[in-house]
């Protein structure tokens, strides 16, 4: 191929051609905001670790709802943190639990609006393990699958749209599919956290929902972040188990694996801009030391780019107000 006069400059030249040759766009109908839900009435709490992310009571979600909305983001992931946490972490599966408490108050007040539950155990158990533990502090895998399909067909009773397990058990999104089916919600899709690394991101999280292993770390049952194919077969196995949407997570240091998933499956795939992420930008942009605003789009734009469909994004309202300013 020869190009004696091509020069790349001449499609850069004007925003209307830039725009017209653009290949990728973010779009507010792109992103899930997440929101960490408490016990308590009137309760507005930021999260230290995350400027402008709060922990809100089961009263605010309308006011949430809303301005969501108006701004174009279409769902939310709920994160509840319970009255009282147990060895057993009973409270993510109770028909009265703080998730399923948000979930009928949002749809009572908004049908439409789309819900997506964080389906896990680490918020609720008093080990913050994301499953139960034998005698030695070992995660028992089958266990908790009972624990995990309890919890997810709980949120669809509530009125979830979709549920999203984030425990990286396996055999989990089948143990969740059976029991929804079994119970009347085949139509409820899953959102699997597929490729879910054992990362230093998710600190501000656990911040955010109290949820910090008590002793050890995740890595029994979280991926390894000098792994790329062990995402191929984490991935496979969710989509064989009856994942409906793919997840990588995070998002940043992992764009490599986003666009493998995608190439290799041409699944919906969604990607978890985490925590961590979210608090490095607003740490230097507060010091003044990078343009939050540009920095934020361009970031959100890579995850598209690299072949996110769906953002998980504590973003979510910042880009979509700049989105509309244009
Ligand atoms: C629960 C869960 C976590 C996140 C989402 N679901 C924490 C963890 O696995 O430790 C992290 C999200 C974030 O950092 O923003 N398993
Ligand atoms: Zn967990």
């Amino acid at each position: 191929m020869e190009f004696p006069t091509y020069r790349m400059r001449r499609l850069r030249r004007s925003e209307t051609l830039r725009a017209m040759v653009r290949e990728t766009t973010l779009d507010a109908a792109d992103f899930i905001y997440p929101l960490f839900v408490v016990p308590g009435e009137g309760i507005r709490v930021e999260v230290t670790s995350m400027p402008g992310v709060f922990n809100i009571s089961v009263d605010q979600l309308a006011g949430e709802i809303d301005e969501l909305k108006a701004l174009g983001v279409p769902a939310v992931i709920l994160f509840g943190i319970p009255e009282s946490k147990d060895e057993a972490g009973s409270g993510a599966y109770a028909e009265d639990g703080i998730v399923q408490r948000a979930i009928r108050a949002i749809k009572e007040h908004d049908p439409e609006f789309m819900v997506v539950t964080d389906v896990c155990m680490c918020e609720y158990t008093s080990h913050g393990h994301c499953g139960a533990l034998d005698e030695h502090g070992c995660v028992l895998n089958d266990v908790t699958l009972e624990l995990l399909a309890q919890t997810a067909v709980s949120h669809a009773e509530a009125g979830a749209d979709m549920v999203a397990p984030s425990d990286m058990m396996d055999g989990r999104v089948a143990a969740i599919r059976t029991a929804l089916d079994a119970e009347g919600y085949a139509d409820v899709p899953i959102m699997a956290y597929s490729a879910k690394y054992a990362s230093a991101y998710y600190g501000p999280f656990r911040d955010a929902a109290d949820s910090a292993p008590a002793f050890g770390d995740r890595r029994a049952y979280q991926m390894d972040p000098a792994n790329s194919d062990e995402a191929i077969r984490e991935v496979s196995l969710d989509i064989l188990e009856g994942a409906d949407i793919v997840m990588v997570k995070p998002g940043l240091a992992y764009m490599d694996i986003l666009r493998r998933v995608k190439d290799e499956f041409g699944y919906p795939t969604a990607v978890y801009n985490v925590s961590g992420e979210y608090a490095m930008v607003k740490a230097a942009a507060e010091r003044g030391w990078i343009d939050e605003q540009r920095v934020v789009l361009e970031t959100l734009t890579a995850f598209k780019r690299a072949g996110a469909d769906l953002i998980i994004t504590y973003h979510a309202k910042d880009a979509a107000r700049w989105l509309a300013e244009g």
